[in-house]
């Protein structure tokens, strides 16, 4: 009989052999047909599947809420200063993008994966505060450097709400409330922050949907899908500030002598 040749490559989510491009099976033209939106394209090339309207509703809104946080946070400087120094979209982009992680805009996967195993493992939020605070481990997921109880943040009120009111249970925002609880007695701006909201969210949303085994929930999780879609919204305000750059004629920026302790080297 015929032996097939090996393939050197496997793919599973798009193909565009065919007269018309599919994505997870759907053609491009039933995407649109649909009108399955940006979330709904997300769901069938990340997740592989046709998630429920209220959780591609609640993929667009988390692309939204993510779009920007002003000029001052660290991707937009970075793309800003790239901009500035005369580099091209991709670059200033790519030097943005390199900031995400653990402590800017990075935290939610590593924040669902410590909500979800206090949820099964069932430790209450104060021991959990203080095993961590034992180990010498941050809480993914809380803390700001702005925000606070005092200053409280829109883009977490606004998917809180939507959450509860639209997923059939919210363990998981629940137990991160309970943790909330407990770290702003030690300092106001130790908030449930926009990462952790989004992760603990997002772990309600798809359990809500019944579309995937737990091991699937947790699988996609640590393979990074939450910071991807951090990097995704905030991809759109990076390519805005760099724009806005180019367009204002900001030249080379320098960081000012008086804005820089310079410390003897053993005294540092
Ligand atoms: N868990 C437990 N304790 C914390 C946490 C946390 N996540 N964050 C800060 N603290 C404690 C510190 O240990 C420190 O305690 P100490 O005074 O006893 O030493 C105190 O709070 C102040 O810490 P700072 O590092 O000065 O706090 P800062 O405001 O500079 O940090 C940051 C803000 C970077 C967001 C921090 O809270 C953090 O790393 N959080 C976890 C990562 C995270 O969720 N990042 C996403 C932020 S939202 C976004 O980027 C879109
Ligand atoms: C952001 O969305 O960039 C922020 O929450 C971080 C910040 O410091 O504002």
């Amino acid at each position: 009989g015929l032996v097939r040749k090996p393939s050197n490559f496997v793919s599973s989510i798009s193909d565009d052999r065919g007269d018309e491009l599919t994505y997870a099976g759907v053609p491009i033209s039933q995407v649109f047909k649909q009108d399955l939106g940006i979330g709904g394209v997300i769901s069938l090339l990340w997740f592989r599947r046709q998630l429920p309207v209220y959780a591609t509703k609640f993929i667009e809104m988390v692309i939204m809420v993510t779009a920007d946080h002003g000029p001052a946070v660290a991707g937009a400087h970075n793309a800003i200063v790239t901009a500035r120094a005369g580099k091209d979209m991709i670059s200033s982009l790519a030097s943005g993008l390199l900031t995400i992680g653990p402590r800017f805009g990075g935290a939610l996967d590593a924040a669902a994966l410590m909500f979800m195993e206090g949820v099964r493992s069932g430790e209450d939020a104060a021991s959990f505060v203080a095993r961590m605070r034992n180990e010498k481990k941050l809480i993914m997921g809380i803390g700001h450097r702005v925000k606070s109880l005092k200053n409280p943040d829109q883009r977490v009120v606004i998917i809180k709400e939507y959450a509860k009111k639209h997923f059939s249970s919210t363990a998981v925002l629940d137990y991160a409330l309970e943790i909330e609880q407990v770290t702003t007695q030690k300092r106001s701006t130790l908030i449930l922050n926009v990462d952790g909201c989004i992760a603990a969210c997002f772990v309600d949303m798809l359990r809500s949907c019944s579309a995937f085994e737990e091991t699937e929930v947790t699988e996609m999780i640590e393979n990074g899908c939450l910071n991807g879609l951090f990097t995704v919204g905030r991809s759109i305000g990076f390519v805005g500030h760099i724009l806005d750059q180019k367009r204002l004629k900001q030249g080379l920026y320098r960081h000012p002598w008086d804005d820089i302790s310079y410390v003897n080297a053993d005294d540092a």
